[in-house]
């Protein structure tokens, strides 16, 4: 007779590990993982009280004491515990809290399995350039996409990303039209001219689109980083949208390497508000490479015309200098100065950047080399060591033409 009840009755040690197995399928609701995966189970025991009576006592630790969703967990734990066949079951809970060391290991571990921003993979070769103005239509999009297809045609493997969400261009300066195809999640990015490319725009009118735009820029920059399969190129340009803002602070803490390009036209009213798009070093950690001084002049039978004025580009990165010196350790470069001239945007809107002739090879343009002349400053290991060269001291004779 005693053999049968032996039998029927379920011993402790089966009881305690089913409530374990049942408690892998109670989700944290903030973490969204299981409580045994997160380690948040510490101890389950079973205790035979009488005849069919179990008492059964789970130890917990939360990630926050007293959280509001403790009260979801608890509840959660009781209905997976309730019922056991041919046994009643009466819960303890202990619910305390996790130590600090237990905590930061598993905020680490949460991390690692986060899918990851590459970018943040420390000892990463990828310089990254986020080309900033303070004005918009100064030429941010044209110098991204030539100084791109320039590193990409000097051999470096190179990558953009245009994170003017609402104003996007690289699709159209790039000829990229087609989708990124989709790989099981992450999506590979579109080549052309052999610059590997990314844009909202390409995702015109799906639903990824919105998706990507999301609420917050810091979040789109974010899925560009990480949802899209870069590999570890050489160089990472990033097209910004205008403003002095938000992108500049969203791009250093998405990207700790990035380093700022300014670029701006001659005349003092948007020089003035390039500074201030650079002085976004003061409140970021982030490197200022160098200005860029676009629409410098416009060659006219024969004669330079200075339609918009002269010395913004060196006006900037004077006062870049003066102002970031200390901190950065170095001084804020005029990379360039970069003429007007009607290809830009002619053969730009076909999709083909100037600095290329038609078959992708780089052009004898004095407009390429000026470019060329960029990446290889850029490239030097020394930002110190940067001589400058401001053509607007060289040709003193054409000022007349202002
Ligand atoms: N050096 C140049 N010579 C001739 N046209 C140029 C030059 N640079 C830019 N452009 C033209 O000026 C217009 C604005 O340039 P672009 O779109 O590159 O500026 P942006 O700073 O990116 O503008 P936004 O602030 O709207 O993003 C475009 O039509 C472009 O083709
Ligand atoms: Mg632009």
């Amino acid at each position: 007779m005693k053999d049968t009840e032996n039998a029927i009755k379920p011993s402790e040690q089966v009881i305690a590990r089913e409530i374990y197995a049942r408690l892998t399928g109670v989700i944290d609701p903030e973490l969204g993982k299981s409580i045994t995966d997160l380690g948040m189970v510490t101890g389950v025991s079973v205790e035979n009280t009488s005849a069919k009576h179990y008492a059964v006592k789970i130890s917990i630790e939360l990630t926050v004491p007293g959280c509001p969703l403790s009260e979801v967990i608890r509840e959660r734990i009781e209905s997976a515990v309730t019922s056991y066949p041919d046994a009643d079951l009466s819960l303890t809970l202990d619910v305390g809290s996790m130590g600090e060391e237990k905590l930061n290991h598993l905020v680490a571990e949460l991390k690692a399995a986060r899918r990851e921003n590459p970018f943040h993979k420390p000892g990463i070769k990828t310089r990254v350039f986020a080309i900033a103005s303070g004005k918009g239509g100064v030429g941010k999009s044209s110098v991204t996409a030539n100084l791109a297809a320039t590193f990409a045609a000097l051999g470096y493997d190179t990558a953009v990303i245009d994170a003017d969400i609402y104003g996007f261009s690289m699709p159209k300066l790039l000829g990229a039209h087609s989708h990124p195809t989709n790989l099981n999640g992450m999506l590979m990015p579109v080549e052309a001219w052999g610059v590997k490319v990314m844009s909202i725009g390409m995702f015109a009118g799906s639903d990824q689109a919105i998706l990507w735009r999301g609420p917050r820029l810091q979040r789109s920059l974010e899925q560009f980083l990480s949802d899209v399969w870069w590999g570890e190129p050489d160089v990472l340009l990033i097209d910004m949208a205008p403003g002095t803002g938000d992108m500049a602070i969203s791009v250093a803490q998405s990207l700790p390497n990035a380093e700022l390009i300014v670029v701006t036209t001659p005349q003092p009213s948007a020089s003035d508000i390039a500074v201030r798009a650079g002085l976004v070093a003061l409140q970021v950690p982030m490197d200022v490479a160098g200005v860029v001084e676009n629409m410098s002049w416009y060659d006219h039978d024969g004669q330079r015309l200075r339609i918009f004025g002269q010395g913004g580009g060196q006006r900037v990165a004077d006062q870049l200098t003066q102002q970031l010196e200390t901190k950065l350790g170095h001084k804020v470069p005029l990379l360039a100065q970069l003429p007007l001239e009607t290809d830009v945007r002619e053969v730009g809107e076909t999709g083909r950047p100037v600095v290329l002739d038609e078959d992708g090879q780089l052009a004898s343009s004095d407009l390429s080399i000026r470019f060329q002349e960029i990446v290889q400053q850029l490239m030097e290991n020394n930002q110190t060591e940067i001589v400058t060269h401001n053509e607007d001291n060289e040709d003193s004779e054409d000022e007349s033409h202002e």
